[in-house]
């Protein structure tokens, strides 16, 4: 996917020089290549030796350090980026770039450079507030800079508040994310609603009903919906996965919350992926006392719970429809019942009694069949891999749709 794209990594003097060292890592790792220049400043902080090491190539910290003769190195370096990453970025570089100073290598560099440019801010809580710091992301968002929030919480000054760089996972997941985007622009701004993890149904106030599905398949699919660009609304049954960058999430227990947050969204959405393990059953009636232990056998009566991508289908506008079908035998044939009963686009099946598919694990196999009949498998991999496989397939169905 990354196919080498080159990222020239800026460094200016702040605490988290510490996480541009471990983002470093982490893109070369992930077949980015990568270049580093440094402010003298963040050289107070790490060495540029372990840049070098890291990103193994040379680390210019010096407009006038010209290594190679033929070349002028920091028009060099902002010709050479797909993208360019500031992180950390300081008040201080924030405040030259915006007012057009150009004094050392990464501002003249930055000067010069044509490629997108994501900023990772890093400083005291009461900095990031001031109104002239402020000011100034205003300003370079209007050049074109795209920012990555830094997170909420203990400082290294000792504050706590705003301010702190984001982690470098987020900082790498920030740059697959853009060129993810950059290669799918048929899911900028569709409005994705996705479904994922079990449903909880109450049988007291100490017991309930619930499922195996830990929403990894539907997070996997919400977030690459997300990274290509989509706006997405993740409505998510009880689990423990973090929510994935760029998603909104919220956050259901049972099967009629589900209905009524889906059918609350259904209306402003351009596509329903519904991978969520809904109850199709439930307690008649949930006590709010606890059940006392009494005879040897216990009779519970369950009733039906609404079906909820059924209802869609039935007051389906032009919204498209993909189902999951969580099968254990005659597989294709329960799998195509469903996609004709609920009147969906496509239904993605998954075969939960094979080795390494459907509930929980990692990975998944699916049969993805179309209305018009046409059929694909997405083989066994990853559930990131398969949600990314998913999209490509299903992306023609939403080509000119929506917003
Ligand atoms: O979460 P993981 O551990 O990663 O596991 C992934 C998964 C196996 C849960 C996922 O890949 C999957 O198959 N999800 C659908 C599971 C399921 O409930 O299938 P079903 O065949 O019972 O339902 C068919 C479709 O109707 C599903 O899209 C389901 O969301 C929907 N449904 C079902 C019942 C109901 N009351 N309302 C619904 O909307």
């Amino acid at each position: 996917m990354n196919q080498k794209k080159r990222i020239l990594l800026c460094v200016s003097g702040g605490i988290a020089v510490f996480k541009a060292a471990a983002l470093t890592s982490k893109l070369t790792q992930n077949d980015y290549e990568v270049k580093v220049l440094m402010t003298q400043s963040a050289e107070k902080f790490v060495t540029p030796l372990t840049f070098q090491a890291l990103s193994r190539g040379y680390v210019h910290d010096d407009t006038f350090d010209e290594p190679e003769p033929d070349k002028i190195a920091h028009i060099d370096a902002a010709d050479w980026a797909d993208l360019i990453v500031i992180a950390p970025a300081t008040a201080n570089v924030l405040g030259k770039l915006a007012n057009g100073i150009a004094d050392d290598m990464v501002t003249t560099t930055l000067m010069a450079a044509t490629a997108p440019i994501l900023v990772a801010p890093a400083m005291n809580v009461h900095m990031y507030q001031h109104p002239a710091v402020q000011r100034n992301m205003t300003t370079l968002e209007e050049f074109g800079y795209r920012f990555i929030e830094p997170d909420d919480g203990y400082l290294a000054c000792g504050y706590t508040g705003k301010g702190r760089m984001a982690e470098p996972e987020d900082l790498l997941a920030a740059i697959d994310h853009h060129f993810i985007r950059q290669a799918h622009r048929e899911w900028h701004g569709k409005r994705v609603l996705v479904t994922a993890g079990p449903t909880v149904e109450a049988v007291d106030p100490v017991r309930y009903f619930t499922n195996r599905s830990s929403g990894k398949m539907g997070f996997a699919v919400a977030e690459e919906a997300a990274a290509r660009g989509a706006h997405v609304t993740l409505i998510a049954g009880p689990t423990a996965l973090a929510t994935p960058h760029g998603v909104q999430r919220i956050d259901v227990k049972s099967a009629e919350d589900m209905y009524k947050e889906v059918h609350r969204a259904y209306p402003d959405t351009d596509l329903v992926i519904k991978a969520a393990a809904v109850a199709d059953y439930k307690p008649e009636d949930a006590v709010t006392e606890k059940i006392k232990k009494q005879d040897d056998v216990m009779t519970l009566s369950l009733v039906k719970t609404p079906d909820i991508l059924k209802s869609l289908g039935e007051q389906k506008k032009d919204q498209v429809l993909v189902g999951f079908a969580a099968e254990s035998q005659q597989v294709e044939e329960y799998g195509r019942k469903k996609l004709h009963e609920k009147q969906l686009d496509a239904i993605a099946i998954n075969h939960i009694a094979k080795e390494g598919m459907g509930f929980d694990g990692d990975t998944n196999e699916i049969m993805l069949i179309f209305q018009n009949g046409r059929e694909v498998t997405i083989p066994l991999s990853q559930k990131r891999d398969v949600a990314r496989h998913l999209l490509d397939e299903i992306e023609p169905l939403i080509t000119g749709r929506g917003s």
